[in-house]
């Protein structure tokens, strides 16, 4: 599919969230942007503490209350801009037009209410159906996810049900207000392999039968090379590089692209390879006035410490933040 030639149905710019800690305020997420067009799955990658979890967060108006704030920035959903949306207006988004996954189910689900009445109450909440048709479309919902015996487990709690069937609830919740976007934030990171694989396929068919759009946080290079369309590198809060999944993961151009991929020949990493980059990421409040990256690039020259790059379009669809990309 050609993520380029249709409408965005997100477009975020200059995000910016700070957190304000008893040691300070602290800026976790910088200047980042991106384009989602429908049907795009992209996944978002890059060390722990890179922001990734945040600018999802930010854009589904879910920072923790009264400590993550938003400074700046755009996160136009069908033309809204979420960022701005009062808590009303994001609640309805959040249940109808955009899904949520988690890397913890547990803790989103209910443990005092069934699976079946979960999902039933979205149903119902979103489009207006009665209890029994809500039932009959909580099971679909199930089926959809590929639940074993979706008329039983309908029933069930979630601490009665596996890792794998946890999240294949989570997702049928997320799904059940007939999401355009799914925000997916690690949610294979606790499950087996073989489980893991098996909730990527199910995201990869949504994607392909229902045109869902889908934005996958991951740290799992080999998942984003097998499942997403495009990529976005974060590093210390911001997008370093960004584009197709499949050119940016065979010939990476950010340092930190290539430092994350690891010089490993052959196959690609199955796992985030950053023994290859001596040193530590920034802390955050400590974010160098240059590039992020310069302290611990193999690259980096005098310019580096003077301002950080922005991303700029390279050519082969990709946007790369970095002096060595014409920037003078
Ligand atoms: N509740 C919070 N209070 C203060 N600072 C926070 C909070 N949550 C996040 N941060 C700051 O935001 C930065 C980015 O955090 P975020 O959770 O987005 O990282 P991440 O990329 O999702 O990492 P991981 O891969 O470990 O999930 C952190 O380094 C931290 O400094
Ligand atoms: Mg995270």
């Amino acid at each position: 599919m050609s993520a380029a030639t249709s409408a965005p149905l997100l477009a975020v710019r200059d995000l910016a969230v700070s957190f304000h800690t008893p040691y300070g305020v602290v800026r976790a997420v910088d200047g980042v942007g991106f384009d989602l067009a429908p049907g795009e799955f992209m996944g978002l990658v890059g060390e722990s503490g890179s922001g990734k979890t945040v600018t999802c967060r930010a854009m589904l108006g879910l920072l923790p209350n009264g400590r993550g704030r938003v400074d700046g920035g755009t996160a136009l959903f069908e033309g809204v801009d979420l960022l701005r949306m009062d808590d009303e207006g994001l609640r309805r988004v959040r249940g109808r037009r955009i899904g949520m996954v988690f890397q913890n189910p547990t803790s989103h689900l209910d443990p005092v209410m069934s699976i079946g009445e979960q999902i039933g109450e979205v149903v119902r909440l979103h489009h207006g159906l009665a209890a029994g048709a809500a039932r009959v479309r909580a099971v679909e919902l199930l089926r959809g996810v590929r639940m074993p015996d979706p008329e039983t487990r309908i029933d069930s709690y979630a601490h009665q049900l596996s890792g794998g069937m946890r999240q294949r609830a989570m997702i049928a919740m997320a799904l059940a207000g007939g999401p355009a976007l799914l925000v997916a934030d690690e949610p294979t990171t606790a499950l087996d392999v073989t489980v893991q694989a098996q909730i990527l396929r199910l995201l990869l068919d949504l994607r392909d039968s229902q045109g869902l759009a889908i934005v996958l946080v991951t740290h799992d290079l080999g998942i984003v090379l097998e499942t997403c369309n495009t990529v976005a590198v974060m590093y210390a809060g911001r997008i370093v590089e960004r584009g197709p999944a499949a050119t940016v993961l065979a010939a990476p151009r950010h340092p930190y692209t290539i430092g994350l991929l690891g010089s490993r020949p052959g196959a690609f990493p199955r796992r985030e390879r950053l023994a290859a980059i001596p040193g530590q990421p920034p802390g955050p409040g400590a974010l160098p006035t240059g590039c992020a990256f310069a302290p611990r690039c193999g690259h980096a020259e005098a310019r580096c410490a003077a301002a950080a790059p922005t991303l700029r379009a390279v050519g082969d669809g990709r946007w790369v933040a970095c002096v060595r990309e014409g920037w003078s």
